[in-house]
Order: C-alpha cells, then sequence, then structure tokens
C-alpha cells in the first residue's frame, strides 16, 4: 500500500442495494404465531426485504459497491483496501471480502470481513479511516452486508419477523483542507452479552450434525430483552463519546443515522440525547434490521434524496451481537 502524508478521511460517495422481494408483516403471521399490530408497535417494522434463490451476500455488496464508487468517482482498481462488515458471508472461507474484491476486478489490496455484527458498518469506517490517516491507503471500501434471511429459524416468530437481507457501502478518501471528514469513530464490545444474541452451532465449538440442524443450532438465537436494555444505555453513552471526540454538541447534529434495530431504541435513544425524532433517518419500517447494512442503507437513502447535504454533522450509532456497539461523527 502507498505511503502517504496523514490526513482525515472524507466519505466520497455512498450506495445501497436491497433485494425486490417484500415480506409483510401479514406475510409472516401466515407463517408463524404473530400479527401485524405485534410487529409494528413492538418494532417499527412493516416489511423488510429478502434475497432472491441463489444471490450471495457478495453479490449484494457488489451492487452497494458499485453504486458507491460510481457517486465516489472512484474505479475498483484505485481501491487499496476493502473492509466488509457482515456475519452471513457467502461460505466461512474465504472472507466476503476476497470474493467482492474479485467481483469488482480490484486489487491485488487486503481485502478482510469485520464479525461486528450490526455494529460492523461503523467498526469499518473506523478501520478504513484509520488507514487513511496513517497514510497506508488512499481509497477505501467499506462495505456492511447481511443476508440474514438464509440464518432465520422460520419457525421462531421472536427472531423472523425482526432482520432483513441488504447491503450498504461508502468510499473513503483523503479528507482535504476544508471540506467533509470523519471527525470521530468511537468501537466497543463486552463480550458478557455473548450468548444473548449468537449462531451456537456450525464454528469449531459445534460442529453441525443432524440433530443439530434439526434443532436451529445453525440459526440466530437472540434474548431479545437482554438486548434492548442495554442498547439504549450504550448507544446514547457512545454517541456522547464520539460527539465529545468531534468537539460537537447533540444539538449540532445534523442527521443521525442509527441502526435500524427498533424504532422503541431509536426514539428512546432520541430523548436521552434530547433531539427531535425528525432528525433521525429511520427506515425500518420498509427494510427491518438488516444488521451491518442497516446504517449505510439509511445514510445512502437519505444522501440521494437531499436530506444529508454537503457540510451537514451526522451522527452514527450501532449495537449488536457480541455485544458491540460502535458511533461516528462525519461531516459531509
Ligand atoms: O440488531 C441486533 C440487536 N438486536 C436488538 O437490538 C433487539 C433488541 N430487542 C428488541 O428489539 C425487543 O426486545 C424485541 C422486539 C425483540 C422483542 O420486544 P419485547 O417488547 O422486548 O418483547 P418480549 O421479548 O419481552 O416479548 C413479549 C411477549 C412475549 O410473550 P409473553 O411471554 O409476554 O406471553 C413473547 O413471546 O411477546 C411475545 N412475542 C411475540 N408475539 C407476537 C415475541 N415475539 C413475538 C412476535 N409476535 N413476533
Amino acid at each position: 500500500m502507498p505511503s502517504l502524508q496523514p490526513t482525515a478521511s472524507r466519505i466520497a460517495g455512498t450506495g445501497a442495494y436491497v433485494p425486490e422481494t417484500v415480506l409483510t408483516n401479514d406475510d409472516l403471521s401466515r407463517r408463524v404465531d404473530t400479527s401485524d399490530e405485534w410487529i409494528r408497535e413492538r418494532t417499527g417494522i412493516r416489511e423488510r426485504r429478502i434475497a432472491r434463490d441463489g444471490e450471495a451476500a457478495s453479490d449484494m455488496a457488489l451492487a452497494a459497491a458499485r453504486s458507491a464508487l460510481a457517486a465516489a468517482g472512484v474505479q475498483a482498481s484505485e481501491l487499496d483496501m476493502i473492509v466488509v462488515g457482515t456475519i452471513s458471508a457467502d461460505m466461512p472461507l474465504p472472507a466476503c471480502a476476497a470474493i467482492l474484491q474479485q467481483k469488482l476486478g480490484a486489487g491485488p489490496c487486503p481485502a478482510f470481513d469485520v464479525a461486528a455484527a450490526c455494529a460492523g458498518f461503523v467498526y469499518g469506517l473506523s478501520i478504513g479511516d484509520s488507514f487513511v490517516r496513517q497514510g497506508s491507503a488512499r481509497r477505501v471500501l467499506v462495505v456492511g452486508v447481511e443476508l440474514l434471511s438464509r440464518v432465520l429459524n422460520w419457525a421462531d416468530r421472536t427472531t423472523c419477523v425482526l432482520f432483513g437481507d441488504g447491503a450498504g457501502a461508502a468510499v473513503l478518501v483523503p479528507a482535504e483542507e476544508s471540506g467533509g471528514r470523519v471527525l470521530a469513530t468511537r468501537l466497543y464490545t463486552d463480550g458478557n452479552f455473548a450468548r444473548s444474541l449468537y449462531i451456537p452451532g456450525g464454528g469449531s465449538l459445534e460442529p453441525l450434525t443432524p440433530e443439530g440442524i434439526a434443532a436451529a443450532r445453525d440459526k440466530v438465537h437472540m434474548i431479545g430483552s437482554d438486548i434492548f436494555k442495554v442498547a439504549v444505555r450504550n448507544l446514547t453513552q457512545a454517541s456522547r463519546d464520539a460527539l465529545e471526540l468531534a468537539g460537537l454538541t447533540p444539538g449540532e447534529v445534523d442527521w443521525v443515522v442509527p441502526h435500524q434495530a427498533n424504532l422503541r431504541i431509536i426514539s428512546q435513544v432520541a430523548s436521552r440525547l434530547e433531539l427531535p425524532l425528525d432528525r433521525f433517518v429511520i427506515d425500518i419500517d420498509r427494510y427491518g434490521n438488516t444488521s451491518s447494512a442497516s446504517i449505510p442503507i439509511a445514510l445512502d437513502e437519505a444522501v440521494r434524496d437531499g436530506r444529508i447535504q454537503p457540510g451537514h454533522s451526522v451522527l452514527m450509532c450501532a449495537l449488536g451481537a457480541g455485544i458491540s456497539w460502535a458511533s461516528a461523527v462525519v461531516r459531509m
């Protein structure tokens, strides 16, 4: 990788992709004992997107990445690094980022996955920004992609109604003297909650057996109420920490792009930060929880529809399995 004069990075372009197929709450209520009313009231979700048969996480990442590269005016061959936040890669080995690199025609450049679940995109943003800051990369592609529909237990109403498939991406380049830049990132993990949200089987601890598959040990298990409580507290604190590092108060933030896990979590964070909900970019009603993809999908949507303008200060915060959580403040 090239050695450069250190500088902060800026987001030069964003992109997103969601599959065409829509799965509504009513569709789900025909599969499991749930209702549109319960899902909307408890989560804010109305529908989510589901990948088509044969579609891979790397295909969704490719679509989002191409869109972000076009918006940034960067060629795939110019990338110095690819970081993919995902826990639903095409296969256990190799990294989704390696497959994406090949499909993009990029490289050879470092390409690796970050398994920080819902915080994966913000982790990737922080890593990419660090490499640009230390002068060892000029153009970094950061992707959040999840194909969670393939790792959900469709008989478990406590999880299958929550998640959706999708991908989002951003391209980081060195910031100019004035203008946009990544102002601050903060990363955290508390492994004491490792079994509050996890896929127990299919790893080296519990290789899959026919019995394990029958018991859905290869699917997502979650104690939602455990996560809910810490999510509100930790997301609020992480947001404050990143804002402090950036030298901003909550009131100076133009937009908050939060992880879209639950509208009630978002509302409670908004109230603790004393920010109106209309300053939050919210799309959970249409896409559900797309884990690491949720922030870059919402970011891209708000950039493209003109809500987020150059010069705006944007706060991002996410929390998920690990538990891992993260925050970032970016001037666009
Ligand atoms: O992005 C990764 C991080 N994950 C999160 O941030 C998720 C955080 N947690 C949550 O968003 C919420 O805890 C959930 C949406 C998952 C659940 O909402 P809740 O208000 O915490 O409900 P609960 O788990 O306490 O369950 C309340 C009731 C239970 O019934 P009983 O025991 O009171 O009779 C559940 O069995 O709701 C029942 N329930 C459902 N009912 C209808 C759980 N899921 C469903 C469902 N439809 N889909």
